[in-house]
């Protein structure tokens, strides 16, 4: 019998930026939360590891063996190959973590087929600083490069969520080297709804602002449009995701965007 596991879209649903390491990398806090649908990954136990990726994103991949899925099955012990069957529902370079998030669901097939080693916590964390967040995929705050992970009380499980992206690339390394010193400061708040809603995205600043990527201001100006709770820019971009009271709500919004611009990629679902 195959396992089979979603690799949930991630999204950040607050980021604040607090200063860049030596290292080129930021310390930051944000507070992680996930979407109950995205890739999908279909596991079967093989004499040798072996990857095959299909989907509507698999031309944006790089050389499967480079792809993080990869990556994350070799850096896990086990008695025996896996054979990975990846659909790449999920846009690439687009803030949703994409990458991390299948890697976090190998993690999940491993624990499931074989049990995981103590630390794999530190093993993901190599592999990517969403990727120990995604081994989960629970709302939880993210703190350090965002491998530091805290649970949080997560009174959003369950939140109607949109996701749009305007079909533009964005390289994450730009975009925080554009970052000019100034942050949101610590996330205020107890519960998810508090910091989400008390947040921002400080890397939003830089695409709308410093970079000035027109999609994504209009991808930002269009959910707003539809009344939504909360809309915000995810990661690095360029996806951007809104928040509804209900399902009816989201699916209107869908509806409208779709319309108004068919040519960008959506996705409907609602918050682990
Ligand atoms: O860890 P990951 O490979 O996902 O990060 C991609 C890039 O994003 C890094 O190379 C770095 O430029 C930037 N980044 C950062 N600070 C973080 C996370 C990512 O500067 N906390």
């Amino acid at each position: 019998m195959p396992v089979i596991e979603t690799a949930y879209a991630k999204i950040n649903l607050a980021l604040h930026i607090q200063r860049r390491r030596d290292d080129g990398y930021h310390e930051l806090e944000t507070l992680f939360a996930f979407v109950d649908a995205g890739d999908t990954l279909t596991a079967r136990a093989a004499e040798a590891d072996r990857l095959q990726v299909r989907g509507e994103f698999v031309d944006a991949l790089d050389d499967p063996f480079d792809n993080l899925v990869m990556k994350a099955l070799t850096k896990l012990p086990r008695p025996g190959g896996i054979e990975l069957l990846l659909e790449k529902n999920l846009p690439v370079a687009a803030g949703l973590g994409g990458g991390s998030a299948d890697a976090g669901a190998v993690f999940r097939v491993v624990r499931d087929m074989h049990g995981l080693p103590d630390d794999w916590h530190t093993r993901a964390a190599k592999l990517g600083a969403d990727v120990p967040a995604c081994v989960d995929s629970v709302t939880c705050i993210g703190r350090g490069t965002g491998t530091e992970l805290a649970p949080i009380k997560n009174d959003l499980a369950g939140t109607p969520v949109l996701l749009v992206n305007p079909r533009v690339m964005i390289f994450t390394p730009q975009v925080f080297t554009e970052w000019k010193g100034i942050g949101g400061g610590p996330l205020k708040g107890e519960t998810a709804r508090e910091i989400a809603m008390s947040g921002g995205n400080d890397l939003q600043k830089i695409v709308t602002e410093d970079l000035q990527i027109l999609e994504v201001i209009l991808a930002l100006n269009s959910l707003s449009d539809t009344n939504p709770v909360l809309h915000r820019m995810s990661g690095s971009g360029a996806t951007c995701f809104a928040l509804y009271e209900t399902n009816e709500a989201r699916d209107d919004a869908l509806r409208e965007i779709n319309t108004r611009h068919p040519e960008w990629w959506t996705l409907t679902g609602n918050l682990r």
